[in-house]
């Protein structure tokens, strides 16, 4: 077996991967070019019905690894009648418990009564706004780019694609970057998206250079969005150096926060994907013309009364993050024991460059575990296990 190094959160430096996934600056169209567009991968993992139907393997065997989605994830409880009868109502004060969220503040009260909900989020942020509950991330990064008039946007070459699928979608001129590439094509561009961390490379670009880089994109009316999907919770100080949260609160405050727009998930961390719940944090007027945008009732009513649970409960947050934290540094012990090479991770995935990822992919699917495997760079993603026999499950398989 080879020696294999674990880098934290290390960029993709593979030389051939560079070279082929290496933007082009002079490669910009000014119409929606369809090459490009028709070779982003818009497969997510998660596709249990397909896998089932292609390895013949009954759906209910399977072990499902091909997301990032805690499989732990926030424990929901029966929902009062009325909170799928009635109408969700914009003024639940869900804005406000996601910014005291955000912000890192507690949220001082108990959450257990939905006919008590006024007034019990005591929060010491600023009014709620700047704030906009949206139905998954993926409902915001969709409408973002029909915000804009035709413009130049930078979007990650390696991460999760729907970015520059909508974008191009829209007409944008859009070019990939590596992220040592951003700092001179900036310049050259009105908009960047940045996917912190990173899906599938774990990468994290370091909220000094990301402050840097909003600073100049807003001095000319630019954007930048960065992509908080993944990023760890908001209760612990190492995850604040990490996120734009404070950043925000700091333009926020200064009435400054044009051009910053920050992405959050209900589906990773808390594990409610299948709740389509997200985030958008942006300057007010993004945030209500965005609102107008998606219409009324854009959100669940369900999907507001847990999201505004979820968000309030700290400590499961907190016992959570301790949780995934164990959890990933298992799985990356485990994928180095078996021989691969960890190339990153957030704490809810770990990702491995492979020269046979799809041939490991194909070898695990036949022992019904789901992962999922890129093609540029040849790379395996692998999610956490959610209980003890998944894990030794997992470690036999790969062992075989
Ligand atoms: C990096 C990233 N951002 C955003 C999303 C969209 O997630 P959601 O719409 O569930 O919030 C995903 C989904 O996998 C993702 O990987």
């Amino acid at each position: 077996m080879a020696v294999h190094v674990i880098v934290t959160g290390a960029a993709v430096t593979d030389a051939s991967v560079m070279n082929t996934m290496t933007s082009s600056m002079t490669n910009k169209s000014e119409s929606l070019p369809v090459n490009e567009h028709e070779s982003i991968s818009r497969f997510h993992g998660g596709g249990l019905n397909a896998a089932a139907k292609e390895f013949n393997i009954p759906r209910e065997q399977w072990l499902d690894l091909s997301t990032g989605i805690n499989p732990n994830g926030y424990p929901i409880n029966t929902l009062p009648a009325e909170v799928w009868q009635r109408l969700p109502e914009d003024d639940d004060d869900l804005e406000a418990i996601a910014l005291a969220w955000f912000g890192g503040s507690s949220v001082s009260a108990h959450v257990d009564s939905h006919t008590d909900r006024k007034g019990i989020f005591e929060t010491d942020k600023a009014p709620a706004t700047g704030c906009l509950p949206v139905a998954g991330s993926q409902a915001a990064l969709q409408l973002l780019p029909s915000m804009r008039a035709p413009c130049r946007v930078g979007v990650p070459a390696v991460g999760y694609a729907e970015h520059e699928f909508a974008w191009r979608a829209a007409g944008h001129d859009v070019t990939r970057l590596l992220p040592d590439e951003v700092g001179s094509a900036l310049a050259h561009l009105d908009v960047l998206i940045c996917i912190n961390p990173n899906n599938p490379s774990g990468e994290i670009i370091c909220a000094d250079t990301l402050i840097g880089w909003h600073r100049q994109l807003s001095a000319r009316g630019g954007w930048l969005v960065v992509d908080e999907a993944f990023m760890d919770m908001p209760v612990s100080e190492e995850a604040r150096s990490k996120s734009l949260a404070d950043y925000y609160f700091q333009l926020r405050a200064a009435q400054q926060n044009s051009g910053l727009i920050i992405l959050r998930s209900l589906g990773k961390f808390f594990g409610l994907a299948g709740m389509r719940a997200g985030l958008m944090f942006a300057e007010p007027a993004l945030c209500v013309a965005m609102k107008d945008r998606l219409g009324p009732w854009a959100l669940s009513h369900p999907a507001r009364y847990v999201m505004a649970r979820a968000l309030a409960d700290v400590s499961w947050q907190a016992t959570t993050a301790e949780q995934l934290r164990q959890q990933r540094q298992r799985l990356v012990q485990l994928l180095v024991e078996a021989g691969f090479t960890v190339q990153g991770h957030s704490d809810l995935f770990v990702y491995c460059l492979h020269p046979s990822a799809q041939h490991v992919a194909t070898k695990l699917a036949q022992q019904a575990i789901l992962v999922r495997h890129f093609d540029q760079p040849s790379a395996l993603r692998f999610g956490l296990p959610g209980n003890e026999l998944h894990w030794q499950r997992l470690a036999r398989a790969l062992a075989r």
